[in-house]
């Protein structure tokens, strides 16, 4: 099968998981449809779904795994994400007001509603590898610990924290930028990959390549997220171009320039393109779809 063929056939699945593992309002609960509503409206607004297909493809690396088995795990994966973009476009956070090409939660909701809708996504992620992995503990156990530990205080939400200490920072350096890009993003799409590869049987030399290839996966995104900001429209994107620069967020353009933001996720590429060439199995999607990410569009 061809890697865009491929690549389709994964994201239908994670669709159809995304409505079948996330809770929907039925009409004959008490509490309130609102909540659902929010939380379906963030998530089911497309998006490119790039965490729960690392997730898919890195499960099936060693041997074909049982999609069901991993779905859980990529749509776990997403709802946490999702969370992420709802409390970054907040007004105290971001103040966006585009998302996925639609208006973003707050707008189309309102503040407690996108907060709300965040807090309850946040918690679904858990809910899900709780349940769906309760028959294998020590698997369970695993998943959990380690996107709690992607999403905790010293990985995502500090990452969170040092982008908005670092706005508008004239002195800010290229080790705090890294801090950033690390943490706000890098841990998830390593955390994605760690995931697939727990689900997929992986031994634990494998384990500690797949973080390295996601690490340096998760610092070309977010450097070509930098780059895409500066140099693409907001129709494109779906969320508001040139945003970065009227923040004074650091980002790679604001310390580097372009040209050199370009170069340095071209490295990135090339070092997790040569941790996964290292891996056991077919790694052959894997490398295709790490190289698609560094020329994408949006
Ligand atoms: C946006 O992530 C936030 C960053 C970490 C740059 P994506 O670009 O993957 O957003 P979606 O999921 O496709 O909307
Ligand atoms: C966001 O970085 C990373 C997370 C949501 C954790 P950005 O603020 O650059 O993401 P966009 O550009 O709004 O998607
Ligand atoms: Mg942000
Ligand atoms: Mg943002
Ligand atoms: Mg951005």
């Amino acid at each position: 099968m061809d890697f865009t063929t491929k690549l389709s056939q994964l994201i239908a699945q994670v669709e159809t998981a995304l409505d079948q593992l996330v809770p929907v309002h039925t009409g004959n609960e008490t509490g309130p449809a609102r909540i659902h509503e929010a939380m379906r409206y963030s998530l089911q607004a497309g998006g490119k779904r790039l965490r729960p297909v690392f997730v898919l493809a890195s499960a099936e690396l060693l041997k074909p795994v049982a999609t069901a088995h991993a779905l859980p795990a990529a749509v776990a994966v997403e709802c946490l994400h999702t969370y992420s973009l709802v409390h970054d476009d907040l007004p105290c956070m971001d103040n966006d007001d585009l998302r996925r090409g639609r208006p973003t939660a707050h707008k189309q909701f309102d503040e407690a509603t996108a907060l709300l809708a965040g807090d309850a996504l946040l918690t679904h992620a858990f809910l899900l590898l709780s349940t769906h992995y309760a028959a294998e503990p020590r698997l369970a156990t695993a998943l959990v610990r380690e996107l709690a530990d992607a999403a905790g205080g010293d990985r995502l939400v500090g990452g969170q924290m040092q982008d908005l200490l670092s706005e508008k920072k004239a002195d800010a350096t290229a080790a705090e930028l890294e801090f950033i890009h690390l943490n706000k993003t890098a841990a998830m799409l390593e955390a994605s990959l760690v995931m697939g590869g727990l689900v997929g049987g992986t031994d634990d030399i494998s384990l500690v390549t797949l973080r390295t290839a996601g690490r340096h996966l998760g610092l070309a995104f977010q450097i070509i997220d930098d780059v895409l900001d500066a140099t693409a429209d907001s129709a494109t994107l779906g969320k508001t171009a040139g945003k970065d620069a009227k923040s004074g967020k650091t980002t790679y353009v604001s310390l580097h320039g372009i040209a050199a933001a370009r170069r340095m996720a071209k490295e990135q590429t090339n070092a997790a393109l040569a941790a996964i060439r290292s891996l056991p199995g077919d790694t052959s999607f894997l490398l295709q779809l790490a190289q698609s990410m560094l020329g994408r569009a949006k």
